[in-house]
Formats: C-alpha cells, sequence, structure tokens
C-alpha cells in the first residue's frame, strides 16, 4: 500500500465541507474585531449589523423568501432543530394546556431529530411515531399522512439523508400532512441539501426549515438558521395565532425594559449577542453558492456506483439506491464482504490519505432500515462540490488494492 503523505482527498462532506468557500476565512478575520449588533448606536455596532443584516439577506434570497426577518440564526442545525421542536412544544403547551402533543418523525431522522424528541417523550411532554422506511431509505408520503392523528402538531423529514443521500419528496408530504393534521407544522431538516440542491420552503409547503452553514453551504460550523414560515409564526398575527415559542431567552438589544421576548421575528428566537464572525463567514459562503455543479457530482456519485459493482461484483452492497430514478445527492453507503466499515475507512485514510466515514452516521433507524445495524453501519463516501473524477479514481484504486478486484 502507498503512503500519499500529507495529500488528503476528501470524500467526506456530508460531514462538513472542506475547503470552506472563497471568500470565507477572510470574512470571519475582518469580523472577528466587529462591534455587537443591535448593541448602541456607534459605528462599530452599526458595521456589525450590516454584516448581519446582508448575510440573513442573502439566505433569505437563496431560499426564495422575500422577508428576511424569517431566517432566524442559531448556532448550527441542531440547534435550530431543537428550537423547533422545543419551541412547538411550548407553544402547544401554553395554547393547549393539559393535551400532550405528538410528534411525528421518520425512521431516516438524524439523532438531532430522534434524541430531541425522545427527551420530550421521556418526561411526558410529547408523545411521538415513527414513520418506517424500507430498504430504499425513501419516505412515503401516504404512510407520514396515515402516521398523523388529531393530536398530531408536529412532523419531522429530513430532506435528504445523511446516510445515502435520498431526496425526499417533501411537497407531497407536506400535502399529506396538512391534509390529514391541519393542527401540524411539518419541520424540514435541510441539513445535507442546503447548498447543495435548491431548497425553497414556500415551494416545499415546509412551515419551519432547519438548516447549518458548514456542509454544503461550504461555510463555517458553529452558525446555522431556521427559516420560520406564516403557519407557525403569523407575522400580522398576535399571540395566540403562534404555534412556536422563543426557547432560549435573553436580551436582544431591544424592549428591554419587559420580561418577555421581543414579539418580532427574528429578535424573538435569537437572545445574546450575535456571533458576528461565523455570520461574516456564512454570508461569504452564501453569496457563493453555485446549485449548477450538483448534476455533474450526481453523474460523478453514479458513475463510482456503477464502478464499484463492476470492480467488485457481489462482494460490495451499495445501500439505499434501489430505486435509481429517485434523486440521490452524491453520497454513498456501501459494504465490503469480510471488511469491517470502520476498519477499511481507518486503511483508506492512514494507507492512502482519503477520508471517508464509517459508522451509524447519528442516524440508527436508517441503519435498521438499510439492515446495516449488525454490521457496525456503513462505509460512507460523499461528494461535494471540489470533488473530482481523480479522486473517485484514487478511492477505486485504494478500494482494488486492499480489497482486491472481482
Ligand atoms: N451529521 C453529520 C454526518 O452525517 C456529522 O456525518
Amino acid at each position: 500500500m502507498t503512503n500519499h503523505g500529507d495529500e488528503l482527498i476528501y470524500l467526506d462532506h456530508s460531514a462538513t465541507s472542506w475547503p470552506k468557500a472563497n471568500g470565507v476565512g477572510e470574512a470571519m478575520a475582518s469580523a472577528v474585531e466587529a462591534g455587537n449588533p443591535g448593541r448602541g448606536g456607534h459605528r462599530a455596532a452599526r458595521e456589525a449589523s450590516s454584516i448581519v443584516d446582508s448575510a440573513r439577506a442573502a439566505l433569505a434570497s437563496l431560499l426564495g423568501e422575500d422577508d428576511p426577518r424569517r431566517v432566524v440564526f442559531t448556532s448550527g442545525c441542531t440547534d435550530s432543530v431543537h428550537t423547533a421542536i422545543e419551541g412547538v412544544v411550548r407553544a402547544c403547551e401554553r395554547v393547549e394546556p393539559g393535551q400532550t402533543p405528538e410528534i411525528v418523525f421518520s425512521a431516516i431522522e438524524h439523532n438531532a431529530v430522534a434524541r430531541g424528541v425522545a427527551a420530550l417523550v421521556e418526561v411526558g411532554r410529547a408523545t411521538s411515531v415513527v414513520v418506517p422506511v424500507d430498504a430504499t431509505t425513501r419516505v412515503d408520503p401516504e404512510a407520514v399522512g396515515s402516521a398523523c392523528t388529531d393530536r398530531t402538531r408536529l412532523v419531522c423529514v429530513l430532506h435528504a439523508s445523511n446516510v445515502t443521500g435520498a431526496v425526499q419528496p417533501i411537497r407531497a408530504i407536506a400535502d399529506a400532512v396538512h391534509d390529514k393534521a391541519p393542527n401540524a407544522l411539518l419541520l424540514v431538516d435541510a441539513a445535507q441539501s442546503i447548498g447543495v440542491i435548491p431548497v425553497k420552503p414556500h415551494d416545499m409547503g415546509a412551515d419551519l426549515v432547519a438548516f447549518g452553514s458548514h456542509k454544503g453551504l461550504r461555510g463555517p460550523a458553529g452558525i446555522g438558521g431556521l427559516w420560520v414560515g406564516e403557519r407557525a409564526w403569523p407575522v400580522d398575527g398576535d399571540r395566540e395565532g403562534r404555534r412556536i415559542d422563543p426557547v432560549r431567552c435573553g436580551g436582544t438589544g431591544t424592549a428591554s425594559e419587559g420580561d418577555a421576548m421581543p414579539d418580532v421575528l427574528p429578535l424573538a428566537f435569537e437572545a445574546g449577542s450575535a456571533n458576528v464572525p461565523a455570520i461574516a463567514g456564512l454570508g461569504a459562503a452564501v453569496r457563493r453558492v453555485d446549485l449548477a455543479t450538483i448534476a455533474s457530482k450526481q453523474q460523478l456519485a453514479s458513475e463510482l456506483v456503477e464502478a464499484l459493482h463492476d470492480r467488485f461484483g457481489a462482494r460490495v452492497t451499495v445501500c439505499g439506491r434501489a430505486d435509481s430514478g429517485a434523486e440521490s445527492l452524491p453520497t454513498i453507503a456501501m459494504n465490503f464482504e469480510g471488511w469491517d466499515c470502520g476498519d477499511l475507512a481507518q486503511v483508506l485514510d492512514a494507507s492512502f490519505g482519503i477520508a471517508t466515514r464509517a459508522g451509524l452516521h447519528c442516524s440508527p433507524r436508517c441503519h435498521e432500515a438499510l439492515g446495516t445495524t449488525q454490521r457496525g453501519g456503513t462505509l460512507r463516501v460523499s461528494l461535494g462540490a471540489t470533488t473530482t473524477k481523480a479522486d473517485t479514481e484514487r478511492l477505486l484504486e485504494a478500494l482494488s488494492a486492499v480489497i482486491g478486484s472481482a
């Protein structure tokens, strides 16, 4: 085996992007000593506000949202998901005291959703229903609709699986949810999809969309956002009409005389000083999003899958791509006969300088659907904006050297 020294072939874009988009580091460095937005009227505070406003506007535009106030900054996608789940349950407790809200989520959800819901169920603040998926890891809109009851207040669906890349039919799911459970909100977890494929909450029929910065957008970690739709927070309505409540309370630099959080977006969800350097980096990344590259990366992923079957025959199992007509992100989960996926990832890294990720990928129910739990999950290869044909060829060569050809 060849040791490729310091060269890195990075095929773990579903975990985080590498390298970051051009201009991200510079934007962050220049904002390190920024003022505190909304705190004070001096030039430094005003400049910081302008960095935050401009990033918010860029994100709103990417999401197809005319009103940038509907984009709330969070500390990342997990924080966004938590804000949505906890916020909806708090609103239910305020509006329907004594009733327990039901949360429906799909079996491909990340632990960000599953663990957040489990913590509420454990203390009796919610009940939950899991919508099963088969080995294609596609969520069936009809199954989601059937899982909804008159107690359902929130439905959570991942836009694209972080394990298999399967893109979900969100519009059809939204229609099923709103038809079967008119009092429920649909939370779409766009952790993997934003910056890679279009994420347009209005077109999707979503009520809440959670996203982070450091994956498809190629921005820094530690920052993310939650898009809050009209059904969740009617902009001109009163508090009674709101179906999500603020979760983190604290200073906002406004309405400081009262104990209540300001009743306006985005401040209702943005207590505390903003992470201006990260927001600056996210803004720079969003301005460089190029959705046109995805088709070529999807093609590269399909070619890789074909080459894996050609080279390794029955010794490779590629997971979740049974219905090849359906859309997938360029993320491929696989296992090789006789190989532990963790050992294989380690060999690829140590001997070939190839970064992949093995294991359950924080999505245990997805692996149950794939039948890969007993094997400790899968080896996941995820392509990104900078991945080239040469990278996937190097992966194939490395796998051939380790496993041998068919
Ligand atoms: N959720 C990320 C992944 O799938 C970290 O790797």
